[in-house]
């Protein structure tokens, strides 16, 4: 049996702004359906997604800011795991001009998703310098279940990346919550072995941010040094400090992220207009 870590493989990218600041958006947890008009508790994930990035779209144009550098994509990207769902995706990412990178949650078929963006052109990359921070994506689904655990060999990945760029500030993509988020349901399919990442974690003494979907609401806490953010799902979304389950009534959404070259880190959830997609609140799960 093969016993040798996984080596990081990093990819470079140069910051559009001038300054030096990286510009990030997140989408995440887009839940696609082979069928575009597919119900998904009361909303059609591929209509909302859309409209999710037809906003980004607009935003941009009214703000005439410059284009994000690239977008990363958080996991449950679809949730039938079918091919077209992908497809699907890579379609919506189309429209948007940016690289996105990407990893898998627990509702993906890792192998079939890998495949299909690949097909697309979408890079597999999941180590990005970008001016002063690095950008590490981490693979936490555990298949068959849905709470989520970081490997041995990701667990290397990321004390590779800590011991090779120690001067970066980090942020650090999951698709589980590595803390808490107040709700009970979700809060038991969470990263497991969270502590065995933040062990890592509390040596680095630049900054660190960890970013995940999977909770599907917008969520921005500290521990310990760390700050972690969650963020809203382009589809339904569930009703924060909730100990049941629960959807809310927020639209669905996205964040933005500008990352400092001194380690700060400014960030927006956006969006839809209220009442744009409103769910099925009579659904008691999923
Ligand atoms: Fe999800």
């Amino acid at each position: 049996m093969n016993q040798t870590p996984p080596q990081l493989e990093t990819i470079e990218i140069a910051p559009q702004c001038p300054s030096g600041v990286v510009e990030l958006l997140q989408i995440t947890d887009t839940h696609l359906f082979a069928d575009k008009n597919a119900d998904f508790l009361g909303i059609a994930p591929w209509q909302s997604g859309l409209a999710v990035v037809d906003a980004i779209l607009e935003n941009e144009q009214l703000s005439g800011t410059q284009p994000h550098d690239f977008i990363l994509a958080t996991g449950d990207l679809s949730q039938d795991h079918s091919r077209e769902s992908y497809r699907h995706f890579s379609e919506l990412m189309g429209k948007l001009a940016p690289p996105v990178f990407w990893l898998p949650g627990n509702h993906d078929d890792a192998v079939l998703m890998q495949a299909e963006l690949d097909n697309a052109g979408i890079s597999n990359a999941k180590h990005l310098l970008c001016g002063q921070w690095q950008i590490l994506l981490l693979d936490t689904q555990l298949p068959g279940e849905t709470h989520g655990e970081l490997s041995a060999a990701q667990l290397s990945l990321l004390a590779q990346a800590l011991q090779q760029y120690p001067e970066h500030h980090l942020l650090l993509a999951v698709h589980h919550q590595g803390i808490p988020v107040g709700c009970a349901w979700l809060d038991q399919h969470n990263l497991r072995n969270a502590s065995a990442m933040k062990a890592l974690l509390a040596d680095h003494q630049a900054s660190t941010v960890v970013l995940c979907g999977h909770v599907h609401q917008g969520f921005d806490q500290g521990e310990q040094g760390v700050r972690y953010l969650a963020s809203p799902s382009t589809c339904i979304q569930f009703k924060p400090l909730s100990d049941e389950f629960a959807l809310d009534t927020m639209a669905p959404g996205w964040r933005a992220m500008s990352l400092y070259p001194d380690g700060r880190l400014s960030t927006q959830v956006w969006r839809l207009p209220p009442h744009f997609f409103t769910p099925d609140f009579s659904a008691t799960g999923y």
